[in-house]
């Protein structure tokens, strides 16, 4: 069977929550925090594990072996490469509350005459 290869940026990440491309040399743990998802992460680097997630389906490669151990069913989103579609399963995608906070009311703007 030929095993696709799919270029970065066009790969299509799937979450309990939403559904997103990765941009041009965005790493998966990027593109996660990108849009919001609450993901733990230290070295970026493959050596800590701290940025594991749950995969549900889809195919990643490491170009680079990472030293953390990576249980079946779960990808390093650091240093994982995405080689298919990927779905994940992740915590809720945090609100965003910061256009509430910077709206400035009517009343707010100061006068000059
Ligand atoms: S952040 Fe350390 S292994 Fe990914």
């Amino acid at each position: 069977m030929k095993r696709e290869s799919i270029a970065r940026g066009k790969v299509t990440i799937i979450t309990p929550h939403t559904t997103f491309k990765l941009s041009s040399n965005e790493s998966l743990l990027d593109g996660l925090l990108r849009t919001g998802h609450q993901i733990e992460y230290q070295c970026r680097n493959g050596y800590c594990g701290a940025c594991r997630c749950k995969l549900v389906s889809g195919e990643v490669s490491y170009p680079t072996l990472p030293l953390a151990f990576i249980p079946a069913g779960e990808v390093l989103t650091c240093c994982g490469k995405p080689e298919s579609t990927l779905v994940l399963d992740l915590p809720a995608a945090e609100k965003t509350t910061t256009a509430k906070t910077n709206e400035v009311k009517k009343e707010q703007i100061p006068h000059t005459v």
